[in-house]
């Protein structure tokens, strides 16, 4: 079902993820209702605070499909994994809504802006710099050598195989080099060797405990391993 909707949109040509150009309007409205508020607050402008309020209730609205693409996005790119930074952004949302909702409500009935409101604007811009720091962890990561150029997870990928896994797999063959080529494995209904069906979990599995001869990848980084699924999927 989310598959056909990135099928859809792959036919009219976006190809991108839907989370990442969304977040910058609740991002964007977040900012805005701070920035009023704190102007509002220093120099006791009433006009400025209704200003924040009003942003801060359309972040609120538009944080729900944000949300919404976000998980669309984590199960289509990184098939549901729960990987640190995922987690962190779960987290990170869920403090989002409860403080936007606080903000809203308390900032109704509290009426006059009081320090207590501006501290919870403050809470919200601290969350969204944290979610955005994590969103970019996500797509860039810090683990790998600098000067690489990270465009994408499966680019990513590739370049982590030419490292870790070329030496024993082909990747424009089925042919053995050490291991099995691995030429349209995703494609099979079961992994060439041991026979396991194909499937993300147990291509994670096949790097922590491999068949036999194959090293244990353990040491590699969950979003490694993302990573080098999203490319494998591409061969
Ligand atoms: C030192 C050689 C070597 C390296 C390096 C290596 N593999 Fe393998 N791989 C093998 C061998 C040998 C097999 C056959 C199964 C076995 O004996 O474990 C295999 C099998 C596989 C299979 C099929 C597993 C099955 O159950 O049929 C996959 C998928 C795979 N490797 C992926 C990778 C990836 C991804 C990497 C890099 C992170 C990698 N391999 C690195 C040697 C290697």
């Amino acid at each position: 079902m989310i598959d056909s909707i990135y099928q859809i949109l792959a036919k009219i040509g976006y190809t991108h993820p839907l989370h990442p150009p969304a977040t910058h309007l609740p991002a964007g409205l977040i900012i805005g209702a701070f920035l009023f508020a704190l102007i509002a607050w220093i120099f006791n402008r009433k006009n400025l605070a209704q200003s924040a309020r009003h942003c801060l209730i359309l972040a609120l609205i538009m944080a729900l499909p944000t949300i919404l693409l976000g998980l669309m996005d984590w199960q289509h790119r990184f098939g549901g994994a729960y990987l640190f930074a995922i987690k962190m952004k779960l987290v990170l949302a869920a403090i989002l809504l409860f403080l936007l909702l606080v903000a809203v409500v308390y900032g109704a009935l509290a009426g006059s802006f009081t320090k207590t409101v501006v501290a919870i604007y403050t809470l919200c811009l601290l969350t969204v710099i944290g979610l955005g720091y994590f969103g970019g962890e996500l797509v860039y990561g810090t683990h790998e050598p600098a000067g690489a150029e990270a465009t994408g997870l499966a680019a990513r990928g590739e370049q982590l195989f030419e490292q870790n896994c070329s030496a024993c797999h082909f990747t424009d063959s089925t042919a053995t080099k050490v291991g099995p080529g691995l030429k349209g494995v995703f494609k099979q209904d079961k992994f060439p060797i041991s026979g396991r069906p194909v499937s993300d979990d147990n291509f994670r599995e096949i790097l922590k405990t491999p068949f036999s001869k194959m090293p244990p990848f353990g040491h590699l980084s969950e979003e490694q391993v993302e990573a080098l699924l999203d490319y494998v999927k591409t061969l």
